[in-house]
């Protein structure tokens, strides 16, 4: 009998083994979702492993929610295709927009909805456009990697920085719940904050390199 119930026991584990891998295998869905740092585990080279992890990170970096404050000119953009925004702000000095135009006029510490489908004014604290230096606008996933990784032009981040920052950063984590008709990044800030702590586990390397 005690024999039987171990048998049981081991059938029972190996079922629950193979369904947690089974879950953690699973391609991430198109669009809306991050893989788990788990889904690179099998890739035995640190180098690829880390671009393997850092080419998903890309699906949030290389989105519009990001991008369209990590323009490439002086002028944030907008929506979904990127279109310069409007009213023409500039960045003005530290970001915050110039005197007459400061982004805080119009963007409040929360997203104001104007009603559903009629959208939103985006809006989180001290809204503002990120550095000239941090622009990844038109550039290249292993471009923007290599600039990030940069402490001359990422604000003096080391990884541990730039961990914090992806995982908790309230202007990243924005992106996740942007307001009344806009798309938010895929996955989660969690999600994007453990692929990040996996990248650099892997030794942070860049596409390209
Ligand atoms: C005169 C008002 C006004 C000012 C000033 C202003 N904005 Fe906006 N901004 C808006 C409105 C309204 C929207 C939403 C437009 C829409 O979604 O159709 C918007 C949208 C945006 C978006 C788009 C978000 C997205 O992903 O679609 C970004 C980024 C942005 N603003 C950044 C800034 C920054 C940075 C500044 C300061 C340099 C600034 N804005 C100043 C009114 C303003
Ligand atoms: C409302 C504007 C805004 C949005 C939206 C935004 N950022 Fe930023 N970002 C900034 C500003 C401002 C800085 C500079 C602040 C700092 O260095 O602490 C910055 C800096 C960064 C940095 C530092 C390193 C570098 O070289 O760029 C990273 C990484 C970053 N953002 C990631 C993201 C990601 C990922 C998203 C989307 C999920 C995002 N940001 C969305 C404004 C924004």
């Amino acid at each position: 009998m005690r024999n039987m119930t171990s048998k049981i026991a081991i059938a029972a584990a190996t079922a629950i083994g193979g369904y947690v891998l089974l879950i953690e295998r699973l391609p991430a869905q198109a669009g809306d979702e991050l893989a788990r740092p788990t889904h690179f585990e099998s890739i035995p080279d640190e180098q690829k492993r880390a671009i393997a992890i850092f080419t998903e990170m890309g699906k949030v970096i290389q989105h519009p929610r990001c991008l369209n404050c990590h323009p490439q000119t002086d002028r944030p953009s907008q929506g979904d295709g990127q279109h310069p925004h409007m009213p023409p702000v500039q960045r003005g000095p530290d970001g915050l927009g110039k005197a007459a135009m400061a982004c805080t006029t119009c963007h409040g510490e929360d997203n104001f909805s104007f009603g559903g489908k009629r959208g939103s004014v985006p809006g989180h604290e001290i809204w503002h456009l990120a550095p000239a230096s941090m622009a990844w606008q038109g550039r290249s996933l292993g471009e923007i990697c290599n600039q990030i990784t940069d402490p001359e032009r990422n604000g003096g981040k080391s990884l541990a920085d730039l961990l914090k920052h992806n995982a908790e950063d309230g202007l990243v984590g924005w992106a996740w719940h942007p307001g009344d008709g806009r798309t938010p990044a895929p996955g989660s800030q969690e999600g994007f904050g453990a692929l990040t702590a996996a990248w650099i586990e892997s030794g942070a390397h860049c596409p390209g390199d």
